[in-house]
């Protein structure tokens, strides 16, 4: 996929997910602006990519909307241009994960602040700087398979894991807010669309490995790298005409 030319901020390029996107921006032509709340694994990425000049880390919070400006202010002053951004932050409190029956009312609001909160402030941000100075911008959220269906909760028994119940809430409207930021900006050349990733590996235990993947088609859950290319795709301007889609990739584990 050619990204020559464009800059692209990365929020949660810390990550799991941020890590493989990072690289395979980075390969595909694009400066990148590498955004985290932590300071130190921003740390480690900057070393792994020494005087790279189409590379920055900066700090920053997707909860504050200052430090989200401060963000698309340095990409801008560093390469001149922003063409788009993937967000694939995952915030989340010490509480995040329980059972439903053991989910507080404080914590649910508090998760869904932070991390559907966080989305709606990046894209908000995002739109508002493509609309004010007309630059053509694509925005790529990170959803999930459990945005889309019911969860599978057999998969997980006798794990301590389960699927969140604020984690349904979150990835499910994040999809539709993207329907409607799109609706919004209808006239601008601002666009959004969500990738939804089934299960990625993270060393989870075989039994739930094999329950899982008697879901899927072929590979059963994916890897980092698996997820790329459709995220690509979206900030490319081989996908211009895409506009408030969700992308599913599982490997047919939601089918
Ligand atoms: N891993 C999976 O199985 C999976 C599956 C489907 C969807 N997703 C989604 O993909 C995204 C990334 O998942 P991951 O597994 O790479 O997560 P991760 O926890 O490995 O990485 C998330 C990164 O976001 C950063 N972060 C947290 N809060 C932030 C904030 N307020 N501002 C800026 N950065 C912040 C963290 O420091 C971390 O580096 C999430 O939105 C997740 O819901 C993950």
């Amino acid at each position: 996929m050619n990204l020559n030319n464009k800059t692209l901020i990365i929020i949660g390029a810390a990550g799991r997910l941020g890590r493989e996107i990072v690289g395979a921006a980075l390969e595909s032509g694009a400066n990148i602006v590498a955004v985290d709340q932590s300071e130190q694994a921003l740390q480690v990425l900057q070393a792994k990519q020494g005087n790279n000049k189409g590379f920055l880390a900066i700090e920053g919070d997707i909860t504050q909307a200052a430090s989200i400006q401060r963000v698309i202010a340095a990409a801008v002053a560093k390469f001149g241009s922003l063409d788009g951004a993937v967000n694939t932050a995952y915030p989340r409190n010490d509480n995040y994960g329980r059972s439903f029956f053991d989910v507080t009312y404080e914590d649910f609001c508090e998760n869904l602040s932070l991390h559907l909160g966080g989305y709606f402030l990046f894209m908000q941000q995002c739109a508002k700087y493509a609309v004010e100075t007309q630059a053509r911008f694509s925005l790529v959220n990170m959803s999930s398979i459990y945005g889309v269906m019911a969860p599978r909760f057999e998969v997980y028994a006798g794990t301590p894991m389960t699927m969140p119940v604020e984690y349904a809430a979150i990835k499910s409207a994040l999809q539709h807010l993207g329907s409607y930021v799109s609706a919004y900006t209808k006239g601008s050349k601002f666009r959004v669309n969500s990738v939804s990733p089934g299960g990625i590996l993270a060393g989870q235990d075989q039994a739930f490995l094999d329950r899982y993947n008697n879901y899927c088609r072929e590979k059963g859950m994916l890897e980092p790298k698996d997820i790329v290319g459709a995220i690509l795709f979206l900030l490319s301007d081989a996908s211009e005409f895409v506009v408030g889609q969700n992308f599913i990739i599982d490997d047919g584990f939601s089918l």
